[in-house]
Order: structure tokens, then C-alpha cells, then sequence
């Protein structure tokens, strides 16, 4: 498969065109942002981390029969991708409150929710992605009914899936986000699961200490990115449990990788 011409450069990530027109080149990269671009930061190691975790998640997805865009990853940063007509929708699901939701309703952090709570928000960086309601998707024709039931059963379904494998881990599933994509199969259009699910898309606590494993520690200043990221790979059998990635090697591998193409 032949690399062609960026064809979008999102806040983590670039895609790149290739010889198909219907696959595509998704490029991790170390960039960090929150708070919509507010705070910015490079953290060299974080793309080839979530590559990997982003990876291992959605072929056990495919696994469980949760259709999604990716075909297999290439390298260190990149993995082949079907090409989607994104739906403009960053759906979040929430399973213990925290982050903006305490702030917004004044809900004491820590609350473990009755049910899997899901938000919507509209993806537009310019507005800082505002919270939408399921009327607004259908009044504005960002996806059908059809298409939002359809979601909501895939991520209840993707939810249960992911609190069990964090959990044989002794990782708790706070919350997260996804995104879905239109995928034209015989002229018809699926939903597909698309985007990554990463540490930087998802908050994971350790079961025991609470400890912060994902973009928070970059969000609230925490530091250690690197290692706690490197800690939900080892745990979840990605990278040997000898293995160190620390910003150094994932730097020396990645140059390796781009040698060798
Ligand atoms: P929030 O508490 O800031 O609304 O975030 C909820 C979850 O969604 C959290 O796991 C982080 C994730 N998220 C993203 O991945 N991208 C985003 O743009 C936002 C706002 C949240
Ligand atoms: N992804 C968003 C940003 O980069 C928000 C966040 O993850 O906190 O600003």
C-alpha cells in the first residue's frame, strides 16, 4: 500500500491518503492538547503507545463482532484504516462521574453512576465541542435515528466489554470517548466504530489506588504520561513486563521503523 498526500491533520493524529480510495494511512502522533487547544504539549512516546493500545482494543472489538474502521496496524505510529464519513458527534460514556460532568451538574467527583451515562457533543473545535442533545443530532440531520440507536447499542455493548478487560487488569473504566463513522458497503452505509480508544480518549484509574493512567496526568499536571501509559500496555499484555518504554526507546524504535521503510 503506497502512503499519498495528507488529506487531514486532526489535534493527534494525520491521515494520509493511499493508492485505495477507500483506505487510509492513520499516523499517531506525539502532540498532547486539552481543554480544546487551550494547553498544548509534545510528549515524545505518546503516539506509539496509543497506536499499540488503540490497536489491541479494536481488533478485540472486531472479536466480539463491533465492526470498526481498523485493518491492521503498519508500525510503530500507523495503522491502515477503512476510510469514513465521520459523524460529527464525540459520544461520551461515562460510568463513574468526573471531569467536566462534576463541574457542569455539581456531582461529587467519584460518584459511581447507576448506568452507563451517555453525553453528546458536537465535534467543532471552534465552539469547544458543546454538549448536544440526541434532538439537536436528529433537528440538524448529523445521523438518522436509525444510526443513533444503532450506536447507543454498540456502545453499551463496547462499555461491558471494556470494563471487563480493564478490570482483569485492575483498571477501572471511568469514562470515555468514541467516535463513528459511515462505511459504504454495496452502496449501502454502515456504522462503524472509528477515531482510537487510547489513554488519551479514555479516563483509567487503577483499581486499588485510584491512580490517574491517562491524559489527566498531562490535564492536571500530574506528569508521567509516559509511564502510566506504559503501565496500561504492560498490563494488558501489550509490551513484555520487562520491557521499559521510556520516551528514549520509543523514540530509537520509531527512528528504526522509519529507516526501514
Ligand atoms: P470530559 O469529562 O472532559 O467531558 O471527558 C470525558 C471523557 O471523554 C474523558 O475520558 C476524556 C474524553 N474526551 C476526549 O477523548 N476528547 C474530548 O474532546 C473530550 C471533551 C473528552
Ligand atoms: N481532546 C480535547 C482537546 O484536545 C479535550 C481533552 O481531551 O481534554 O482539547
Amino acid at each position: 500500500m503506497k502512503k499519498g498526500k495528507k488529506l487531514y491533520e486532526g489535534k493527534a493524529k494525520i491521515i494520509y491518503a493511499t493508492n485505495d480510495k477507500n483506505i487510509v494511512i492513520q499516523y499517531f502522533k506525539d502532540d498532547a492538547t486539552a481543554f480544546n487547544n487551550q494547553k498544548k504539549t509534545t510528549i515524545e512516546g505518546k503516539g506509539v503507545l496509543n497506536n499499540r493500545i488503540s490497536e489491541h482494543i479494536l481488533s478485540n472489538l472486531s472479536q466480539i463482532g463491533i465492526e470498526n474502521h481498523l485493518i491492521k496496524r503498519l508500525n510503530m505510529r500507523e495503522q491502515l484504516i477503512k476510510l469514513v464519513e465521520i459523524i460529527p458527534v464525540e459520544f461520551i460514556i461515562r460510568n463513574v462521574a468526573t471531569g467536566s460532568i462534576t463541574k457542569r451538574l455539581g456531582i461529587e467527583d467519584g460518584t459511581v453512576l447507576k448506568e452507563p451515562l451517555i453525553e453528546y457533543c458536537l465535534k467543532n473545535d471552534k465552539l469547544g465541542d458543546p454538549l448536544i442533545s440526541e434532538e439537536h443530532i436528529l433537528a440538524f440531520d448529523w445521523a438518522t435515528k436509525i444510526e443513533i440507536d444503532k450506536v447507543k447499542k454498540m456502545i453499551l455493548r463496547i462499555n461491558d466489554f471494556m470494563i471487563g478487560m480493564f478490570r482483569g487488569v485492575g483498571i477501572k473504566l471511568i469514562d470515555f470517548k468514541l467516535e463513528f463513522g459511515r462505511n459504504k458497503i454495496d452502496g449501502k452505509n454502515e456504522i462503524i466504530l472509528a477515531d482510537e480508544i487510547s489513554p488519551d480518549t479514555c479516563r483509567l484509574w487503577d483499581s486499588i489506588t485510584d491512580k490517574k493512567l491517562d491524559k489527566d496526568r498531562f490535564r492536571k499536571d500530574l506528569g508521567d504520561l509516559i509511564p502510566a501509559y506504559t503501565e496500561v500496555a504492560k498490563r494488558l499484555g501489550i509490551l513484555h513486563e520487562q520491557s521499559n518504554i521510556s520516551a528514549v526507546n520509543v523514540t530509537k524504535l520509531s527512528s528504526i521503523q522509519r529507516k526501514k521503510k
